[in-house]
C-alpha cells in the first residue's frame, strides 16, 4: 500500500490506530454500530435527522433542498453516515453530515464550501472516507449557493463567515467519539475559495479545531475581493456593456491572452502558453491599439478598452491606498474568466454586496464605485474580512498551515495569496514562515483546480488525486508534516491529461528553468 511516501511511520500508525481500537472493533457488525448511534448520540443544540449504514459504492440523496446543490453523491467505501444540524442561535443553525468510514485511521477532517455556498461538499466527503479520515461537511448555515439567505439574518452570516466550521469540529469530533468508541487523534481541514478563506478564518478565531489546515485559494480580505471583482466587471462595462465603449466581447479576449503570452510566455525560458511568474510580466496593452482610426475589428482594441485592460492589470487603490492585487496576466485565458467580463456583475459578489451589506434587494449596480467599498468595510458583516495576520496561538499549539494558489486563478489574485503571507510574516516579526505556514504557487493553474499547468496534486479529492504518496498529495503531505514532521519543500502535480510533472515551489522560492526541468530557488 502506497499511502504516504513514508511507508515506515505510516505503517506504525496504522498499527497503533488498530491497536487502540476496542478489541472486538473488527468483529462488531458495524451496520449495528451506525444504526445504533442515532439514539444513542445526545449533543448539544444537535438533532440527528438520520443515520445510516452506506455500503462502497453506492448513490445516495444529498441532504439540502436548493437546486443549486448536486441532489445525488458518490459514496465510495463502506461508511456510517450521520446527518445532522446545530442550532447555533435562535434564528440560525448549520446543517451537516458525518462520513465515517468502517476503515478509520484515528484522523478526523473538517471540509468547507465554495462561492456564498449553502452546499455540503459531497466529493471531498467521499475523499476524506476514502482516505480513511472521519469526515464532515456543512451548508454552511443556509442551503443553496446563492446569498439571498443573509438579507436581514445577521446570525447566517456569522455562519458563513465563521461559525460553520466550528460546529463541523466541535460536534463532528463528538459524532465520531461515539461512533469509533474513542477519540481522533489528529484534526484536520480541508477547502479552497471560500473553503481557503473558512480554513484561515478558523486558524485564527479557533485555532484549537485543527492541528493542520489545508486552505487554497483563500478568499482572504474578503470585502476587498468581492468589491475588486465588482470592480473588474465595471470596468468592462457591467451591468450596462451595450452602451459602454469600453466593453470587450468575447471573441477579442482571445487576442488579448495571445499578446499576453506574446509578451510574457518566454519570461520562464519556456513557450509552453504558462506564465510560471505573473508577477514578472509587465503587461502593455497598448500594442493592442487599433492605429489610423481603424475600427475595432477583430485583431485590435479602441482606447477605451486598452484603458479598461490597464485598469484590470493594475492594482485597484483607493484615494492612494492599496485596496486589492491586480488581475494576473494569464487568467484571462480561463475560458471561465468570463463570468468576470460577460459585462455582468459576477452573482458572487452581486449577492454579497446586496444581500449582507446594503440590504436592498433592488441595488443599482450602475453607480456602484469606491464609495461602497467604505461602507463594506466599516460593516464588514459577521467578521467576514480575514485578513488579520496574528496565527500565533495556531503556530503555538504546533498547528500546521498549507496553502496554494494558481497563478491563472480567474476570481482571486495569487498576489492576494502573497499578500497574507507577507501579511503573516510582517504580524509574527518572522521573516520566514517555514515552520508552521507554507505557501505554493501553481503556475498555469485556475481557480482551485484545471488549467494548463501541473494542477493535480491531491487538493480536492479523487479528480485531482493524481498519485496517493505525500510528494503528490498535499493532503497527504499536510498529514505528514502534522503526524511526522516530514516538511514538505515541493509538491509535485501532474496535468489534468497525466502526461507531465512539475515540481512546485513554495513561497518566496522561486520556479526555475534549469535547461531540462523546473526546479526551485
Ligand atoms: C432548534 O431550533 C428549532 C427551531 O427554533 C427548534 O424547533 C428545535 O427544537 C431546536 N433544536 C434543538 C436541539 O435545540
Ligand atoms: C448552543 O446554543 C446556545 C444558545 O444559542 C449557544 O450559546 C451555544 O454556544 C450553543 N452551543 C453550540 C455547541 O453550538
Ligand atoms: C488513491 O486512493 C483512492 C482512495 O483510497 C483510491 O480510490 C484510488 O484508487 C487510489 N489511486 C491510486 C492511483 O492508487
Ligand atoms: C484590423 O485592424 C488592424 C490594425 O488597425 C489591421 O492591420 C487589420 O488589417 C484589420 N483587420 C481586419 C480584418 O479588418
Ligand atoms: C444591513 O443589515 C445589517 C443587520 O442585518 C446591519 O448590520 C447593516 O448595517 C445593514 N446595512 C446597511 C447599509 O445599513
Amino acid at each position: 500500500m502506497n499511502f504516504t511516501g513514508i511507508t515506515l511511520q505510516f505503517l506504525t500508525k496504522l498499527l497503533t490506530t488498530f491497536l487502540f481500537l476496542p478489541s472486538d472493533w473488527s468483529l462488531r457488525d458495524q451496520r449495528t454500530t451506525c444504526l445504533s448511534l442515532g439514539s444513542r448520540l445526545h449533543l448539544e443544540n444537535t438533532t440527528i435527522i438520520h443515520v445510516s449504514y452506506v455500503p462502497g459504492g453506492s448513490k445516495v440523496h444529498t441532504l439540502g433542498t436548493s437546486r443549486t446543490c448536486a441532489p445525488t453523491a458518490i459514496v465510495t467505501v463502506p461508511l456510517c453516515r450521520v446527518q445532522f444540524f446545530t442550532n447555533t442561535t435562535d434564528t440560525s443553525s448549520v446543517h451537516a453530515e458525518a462520513w465515517l468510514p468502517d476503515e478509520w485511521y484515528g484522523r478526523f477532517l473538517g471540509l468547507g464550501n465554495g462561492g456564498l455556498g449553502g452546499c455540503i461538499d459531497y466529493n471531498r466527503l467521499d475523499y476524506g472516507a476514502a482516505l480513511h479520515f472521519a469526515t464532515v461537511g456543512s451548508d454552511n448555515g443556509h442551503d443553496g449557493a446563492g446569498g439571498l439567505p443573509f438579507l436581514g439574518r445577521p446570525e447566517v452570516i456569522n455562519d458563513f463567515a465563521f461559525r460553520a466550521i466550528h460546529i463541523e469540529a466541535v460536534i463532528g469530533k463528538q459524532i465520531a467519539e461515539a461512533y469509533y468508541g474513542q477519540p481522533h487523534d489528529k484534526a484536520y481541514y480541508l477547502g479552497c475559495s471560500t473553503g481557503g478563506r473558512q480554513g484561515t478564518q478558523a486558524a485564527l478565531k479557533y485555532p484549537a479545531d485543527f492541528d493542520g489546515i489545508l486552505a487554497g485559494a483563500p478568499a482572504t480580505d474578503f470585502n476587498h475581493l468581492v468589491h475588486w471583482v465588482a470592480m473588474l466587471s465595471r470596468s468592462t462595462g457591467a451591468p450596462t456593456p451595450a452602451s459602454s465603449p469600453a466593453y470587450i466581447p468575447l471573441r477579442l479576449w482571445k487576442v488579448v491572452t495571445e499578446e499576453v503570452l506574446n509578451q510574457c510566455d518566454a519570461i520562464d525560458g519556456v513557450l509552453d502558453g504558462i506564465i510560471t511568474e505573473p508577477d514578472a510580466c509587465d503587461f502593455r496593452p497598448q500594442s493592442l491599439l487599433c492605429y489610423g482610426g481603424a475600427g475595432v475589428n477583430d485583431t485590435c482594441l479602441s482606447l477605451p478598452q486598452v484603458e479598461a485592460l490597464q485598469r484590470i492589470y493594475s492594482p485597484l487603490q483607493l484615494n492612494g491606498r492599496f485596496v486589492y492585487p491586480r488581475y494576473d496576466p494569464g487568467a484571462e485565458g480561463n475560458p471561465e474568466s468570463i463570468e468576470i467580463f460577460n459585462g455582468q456583475i459576477p452573482s458572487n459578489g452581486e449577492d454579497w454586496i446586496k444581500y449582507a451589506v446594503f440590504n436592498d434587494t433592488e441595488f443599482d449596480f450602475r453607480n456602484y464605485g469606491n464609495e461602497h467599498l467604505v461602507v463594506m468595510d466599516k460593516i464588514n458583516p459577521g467578521g467576514i474580512s480575514t485578513f488579520d495576520g496574528d496565527l500565533s496561538a495556531f503556530r503555538d499549539r504546533g498547528g500546521k498551515f498549507l496553502t496554494y494558489h494558481g497563478r491563472m486563478d480567474h476570481l482571486i489574485a495569487s498576489g492576494n495569496s502573497k499578500r497574507f503571507y507577507d501579511l503573516v510574516a510582517d504580524t509574527l516579526g518572522t521573516p520566514s514562515l517555514d515552520d508552521f505556514y507554507r505557501l505554493f504557487l501553481i503556475p498555469g493553474m485556475g481557480h482551485c483546480l484545471g488549467g494548463p499547468g501541473a494542477s493535480n496534486f491531491g487538493q480536492l479529492g479523487a479528480g485531482t488525486n493524481a498519485v496517493n504518496q505525500s510528494s503528490h498529495n498535499i493532503l497527504l503531505a499536510l498529514v505528514d508534516w502534522v503526524e511526522g514532521g516530514v516538511e514538505l519543500d515541493t509538491i509535485t502535480g501532474t496535468t489534468t491529461d497525466g502526461a507531465h510533472t512539475r515540481v512546485h515551489c513554495r513561497y518566496p522560492a522561486t520556479s526555475v528553468w534549469d535547461g531540462s526541468a523546473f526546479v526551485c530557488s
